[in-house]
């Protein structure tokens, strides 16, 4: 498990073990692959982020995160994988969030992408992700890079 701070001086618990904070986390991010390059979305106030979201009620978490894709870039999943779990503790509550990468196969263009402005597409993550005033806060810790080391890792061998 690895240990860590957040943009906001939160404390940050990460790990690629199966669920190991929660069985049934409230929170989804959704690493995309599209056409060889990462599909983000643009977030209103928060800037470029990966796709994301709260699970509803009586919702599974995978089925939250393939809907927050459709509903924030358009695009259609076609495969997702659990890749691990973190969790934030904020100064109001804690959240735990599951991490998925997930494979899309068209962008589907949607009259209204919630509250974002719909799909960015990056051949590569910048390396200076922390300084760049365009990213959001929750690229900006260590879950980004150490999700895609194993996302690396695990899929791309
Ligand atoms: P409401 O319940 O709708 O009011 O949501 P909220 O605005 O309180 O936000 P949410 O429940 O999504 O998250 C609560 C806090 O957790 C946020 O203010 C963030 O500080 C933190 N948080 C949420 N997602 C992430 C994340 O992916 N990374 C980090 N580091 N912090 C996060």
């Amino acid at each position: 498990m690895y240990r860590f701070f957040d943009y906001y001086h939160n404390e940050v618990h990460l790990s690629f073990e199966d669920h190991p904070f929660s069985t049934n986390p409230k929170h989804v991010l959704v690493l995309c692959r599209y056409e060889d390059k990462w599909l983000l979305t643009k977030h209103s106030d928060r800037g470029y982020e990966f796709p994301g979201g709260k699970v509803e009620e009586n919702e599974m978490a995978k089925d939250a995160a393939i809907r927050e894709v459709k509903e924030e870039t358009g695009g259609i999943v076609t495969s997702i994988e659990y890749i691990g779990q973190y969790k934030v503790m904020g100064k109001e509550k804690i959240i735990v969030k599951n991490i998925y990468f997930a494979m899309i196969s068209e962008l589907i263009k949607q009259d209204n992408y919630f509250e974002t402005l719909g799909p960015v597409l990056l051949q590569e993550i910048p390396q200076a992700v922390k300084k760049d005033k365009q990213f959001s806060f929750i690229m900006k810790d260590d879950v980004l890079k150490r999700s895609l080391q194993e996302i690396k890792k695990r899929i791309f061998k």
